[in-house]
């Protein structure tokens, strides 16, 4: 995964951690490279909303699918007394399954649901598509994915057994040792019997997997380009955007699509708030983002990797996605 964290001596060189992080990225050398959490500004996360709408790209629907589907046999694995937390809030669609079915086996007492966002707008909207399920409160925290959910397990009341959503195969955006470190993470801050479901979505045919991440009427090449355009925005650059072209390419070793950024000229460009004046040579690329991909099977070796035994998954056949049910041993 492309540099996910800035060091925090750079904080104070800069005006934000964007600046240094773009700062750092594009120095980085041989690969230039731009951490993919700054694709989702206010105009990435609508792009991106466009995107799990089209056809090429199946992971979303696929991930509505299972859930419509299975719901009810996901909440039968687990107690009656769940508290539920959702790392990133997403547009709550596929949580309403969730929700609604834990709710129904609940009959009397509120089951508690704390999105995990960064964006308090997307906390807002959440709150809007969701208030509505009877029985289920809400309650959103403003933080990172993993302050947040150590605060909603502390904050937990007697005797709940927290359910931790990841969903959407955003797992998939971290490489594989990262993704083993974070579901550690997790688990650290979980008890036993307290469970994880998590969305993956899995290899399939190639043509397939460059379609979705390059369809033919550039929603993902504007996802993708919006990256340097908000860095003219924020950060008083001068990027000439139509001397870059969205690239998505599979990286067999890593089992990976890569979006890159790739400078179709020679570029020069000064980036004022990250103190940099940047070369680009001809065909030189930015990554921007990976998403890997995995098999059914991987999952229970990367769940126990992690403190997690994984008991249930279901699968959609259409597209190739997996939720499974990870439980903290
Ligand atoms: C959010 N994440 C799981 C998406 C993915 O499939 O990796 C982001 C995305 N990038 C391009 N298209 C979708």
């Amino acid at each position: 995964m492309p540099l996910a964290t800035t060091h925090a001596a750079h904080l104070s060189r800069f005006p934000s951690a964007f600046a240094a992080a773009v700062h750092d990225g594009l120095t980085h050398s041989p690969q230039k490279e731009l951490p993919s959490m700054y694709l989702y500004d206010e105009v990435g996360s609508a792009l991106f909303e466009v995107i799990t709408a089209l056809p090429e790209y199946g992971v979303t629907r696929a991930e509505e699918r299972v859930l419509s589907a299975h719901s009810a046999d996901i909440v039968a694995e687990l107690p009656r007394n769940v508290t539920v937390a959702e790392l990133g809030s997403g547009s709550g669609r596929k949580t309403r399954r969730i929700l609604e079915a834990l709710s129904k086996k609940r009959p009397s007492g509120a089951t508690e649901y704390c999105p995990i966002e960064i964006s308090p707008a997307a906390l807002q909207l959440c709150k809007r598509e969701l208030g509505d399920i009877e029985r289920v409160s809400i309650v959103g925290y403003e933080r990172d994915y993993l302050a947040g959910l150590a605060e909603v397990s502390a904050n937990r009341r007697e005797g709940e057994v927290l359910l931790v959503l990841f969903l959407g195969s955003t797992i998939g955006n971290f490489s594989r040792l990262a993704a083993t470190r974070f579901l550690k993470s997790i688990r650290g801050m979980l008890k036993p019997g307290d469970a994880l479901l998590l969305g993956m979505d899995l290899l399939k045919p190639l043509d397939t997997l460059i379609a979705a991440y390059d369809d033919p009427i550039g929603v993902t090449a504007a996802f993708n380009l919006n990256l340097l355009a908000r860095i003219n925005r924020e950060l008083d650059a001068d990027i000439p955007l139509d001397a870059f072209q969205h690239l998505a390419r599979f990286n067999p070793d890593a089992r990976s699509i890569e979006m890159h950024l790739r400078a179709t000229r020679p570029v020069t460009a000064t980036i004022r708030a990250a103190k940099l004046t940047v070369e680009f040579r001809q065909g030189e690329t930015i990554w921007t983002e990976s998403s890997h991909k995995y098999s059914a099977e991987e999952v229970g070796p990367l769940a126990s990797d992690a403190g997690f035994r994984c008991t249930r998954q279901w699968t959609d056949k259409e597209w190739g996605f997996a939720e499974s049910l990870l439980v903290a041993g």
